[in-house]
């Protein structure tokens, strides 16, 4: 895969995609040091200082499911890069945050361009690796730099981090989601606590209960029944 490394842009994901319309081959990744405009979901900004691993990987998607299961299969390939190099163990919050120990040390983005009946996914990854993350500003935030107390290698884990997204949604798009249930099911945050979803601009309370078979988190709503959500963010209380 081309790697298009930057010392400073605004936003891995926007640049990404004006280079995917601009007709480059695909995959590819976009790699900054910082960005001056980083985004996360919902239209926030994501503090993208130097240190942290800020990238975008840009991907052909055959079908909606695909890209809709395809920020938990994100979310699977840092966490076993995660585990495998530093021994920590993350967990993630439904559908794509990595949390250890509560504090949030990855966020991912998922978002689509579509040009002449073909989708291109680009699968941003913002992850606190060895910039430091204030307590007292971010106190739900952490770094690996803050929970190993050394640093680590950036470019290593960055190489480690693409290989296995790319690898990770192969496995995805020839066997489906089936493959990484179990394991997000085993890695779930938040498993029977109450929680907030927002959706579509609803709002549904219920405990943490498990996912569904194709990935949508599954909660227990007060009446006793399951509810199915298919997207959406979570909130805990
Ligand atoms: C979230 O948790 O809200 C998602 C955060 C995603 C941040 C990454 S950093 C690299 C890429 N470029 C961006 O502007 N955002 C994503």
């Amino acid at each position: 895969m081309e790697l298009l490394t930057y010392s400073n842009i605004a936003s891995t994901q926007d640049t990404a995609r004006q280079i995917a319309l601009d007709g480059h081959l695909l995959p590819f990744a976009i790699i900054a040091d910082t960005q001056s405009k980083g985004r996360g979901r919902r239209g926030k900004s994501w503090d993208s200082p130097p240190g942290g691993l800020w990238l975008t990987l840009a991907l052909p998607v055959p079908s909606a499911e695909a890209v809709r299961q395809s920020a938990m299969v994100a979310a699977h390939a840092v966490a076993s890069v995660v585990l495998t190099e530093t021994g920590i163990r993350t967990l993630v919050k439904w559908p794509n945050d990595l949390l250890v120990k509560r504090r949030k040390i990855c966020g991912i983005l998922t978002e689509t361009l579509v040009q002449s009946g073909t989708t291109t996914l680009l699968i941003g990854i913002g992850i606190n690796v060895n910039n430091v993350v204030p307590p007292d500003q971010l106190p739900r935030a952490t770094s690996l730099i803050r929970e190993l107390g050394n640093s680590i290698d950036l470019q290593h884990l960055c190489a480690s981090i693409l290989n296995t997204v790319e690898r990770d949604m192969n496995m995805l798009i020839l066997r489906g989601f089936e493959t990484f249930r179990p394991w997000m099911d085993a890695n779930l945050a938040l498993r029977d606590e109450l929680v907030m979803v927002e959706f579509n601009d609803q709002r549904e309370s219920g405990r943490v209960a498990g996912l569904s078979r194709t990935g949508a988190l599954l909660l227990k709503v007060p009446d006793g029944s399951l509810k199915e959500v298919d997207a959406g963010s979570v909130y805990d209380w």
